[in-house]
């Protein structure tokens, strides 16, 4: 008998404080009509501290959601996984403390970092203990609050990301509804195109060459912007062939939300009507980890897809990581 595990709730959390591109245009050299027509951008929501919106708080609001629309109860998650690289504390992790907020009292938890791949990363990990039975019910979570590593004089990145989480829950199962297959990828040799290069022990904030501006996000955008389209396209081919399948098997796609120009050309590639996705970069920008979930949520809630389906997501991140999971609702 062969076990899996299947996605049975999703949720989104994002904070209040809708920054809109106008925004950048009162102190950058940058447009609106620039943002829209470069990224397909034109608002993402921001992080306000003083009202308690952080990483957790983003965190909470998509996983209660997530546990009330699968009608699952808190106790009897035994896995919760959080893909972020900006985690309020690194320690606690925000998984420790999501299973104290939600009572989860019998999960083990622990945070997990994959830049803008963390939630398919999350999925193919929490899916491994799913299926050997090692868990039963897992919280895979994708958090970012990417406004805390950005130089607001970088008009290269800081118009392009947002805060945001989206939360999973999967449940074992013996059916055909399940997650068919996760492919994860990785490789450090290009981890410098996207990258936080000081604030940490290479180069700590006390050390004499700490800049406070290099302690942000720093891409190589253009470089960037090709290896993701043959990243997640490759991985959506190889995942398809791999499971003999085709584009034509598949229901719906959704792909990591950076940049619509990036979506349309891996749309085009692998001959995917634009029915069959749903994009909300316009919306929320990049929120990294947190775009596949928050889609899924999105698209799920639209009655765009339904149990039953058959969906293929595709990421593409720092690290660089990457990776596609194929999943029949
Ligand atoms: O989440 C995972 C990773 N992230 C991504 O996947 C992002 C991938 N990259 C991209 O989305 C695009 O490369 C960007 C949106 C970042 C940039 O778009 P581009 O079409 O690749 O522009 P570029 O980097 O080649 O820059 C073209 C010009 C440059 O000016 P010069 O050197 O030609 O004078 C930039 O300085 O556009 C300039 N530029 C801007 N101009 C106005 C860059 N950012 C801006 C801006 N407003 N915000």
């Amino acid at each position: 008998m062969s076990y899996g595990a299947r996605i049975i709730g999703v949720g989104s959390g994002f904070p209040e404080t809708v920054v809109p591109n106008s925004y950048f245009e009162t102190f950058l050299e940058t447009s609106d009509e620039w943002i829209q027509t470069r990224t397909g951008i034109k608002t993402r929501r921001i992080c306000d501290p003083a009202k308690g919106e952080n990483t957790l708080s983003l965190a909470l609001q998509a996983s209660q959601k997530a546990l009330k629309h699968a009608n699952v109860k808190a106790e009897d998650i035994d896995l919760i996984i959080v893909g972020t690289v900006t985690p309020d504390t690194v320690m606690p992790t925000t998984a420790n403390q999501i299973q104290a907020l939600i009572g989860a009292k019998k999960a083990f938890s622990f945070d997990l970092q994959a830049a803008c791949s963390g939630f398919l990363y999350g999925l193919s990990i929490a899916d491994q203990y799913l299926q050997t039975g090692k868990a039963t019910r897992a919280l895979v979570i994708g958090v970012e609050t990417l406004s805390t590593l950005m130089d607001w004089s970088d008009r290269g990145t800081c118009v392009l990301f947002g805060d945001g989480a989206g939360a999973a829950v999967l449940e074992r199962t013996e059916t055909s509804n399940k997650i068919i297959s996760t492919k994860i990828y990785s490789d450090g040799n290009y981890g410098d195109l996207l990258c936080v290069p000081h604030g940490y022990s290479r180069v700590p904030p006390w050390s004499p060459e700490f800049s406070p501006k290099m302690n942000k996000i720093k891409m190589k955008g253009a470089e960037i912007f090709k290896i993701a389209v043959r990243s997640m396209v490759e991985a959506s081919q190889e995942i398809l062939r791999e499971n003999n399948m085709t584009a034509k098997d598949v229901d719906f796609f959704i792909f990591h939300q950076a940049n619509m120009r990036i979506i349309d050309m891996c749309a085009k590639t692998l001959g995917i009507e634009p029915h069959q996705t749903w994009n909300n970069v316009e919306k929320y920008g990049n929120t990294s980890a947190a775009t596949l979930p928050v889609c899924l949520d999105e698209a799920w809630q639209a009655g765009k897809v339904k149990p039953g389906d058959t969906i293929l997501m595709a990421t593409f991140g720092g690290g660089l990581t990457w990776g596609s999971a194929l999943v029949r609702l």
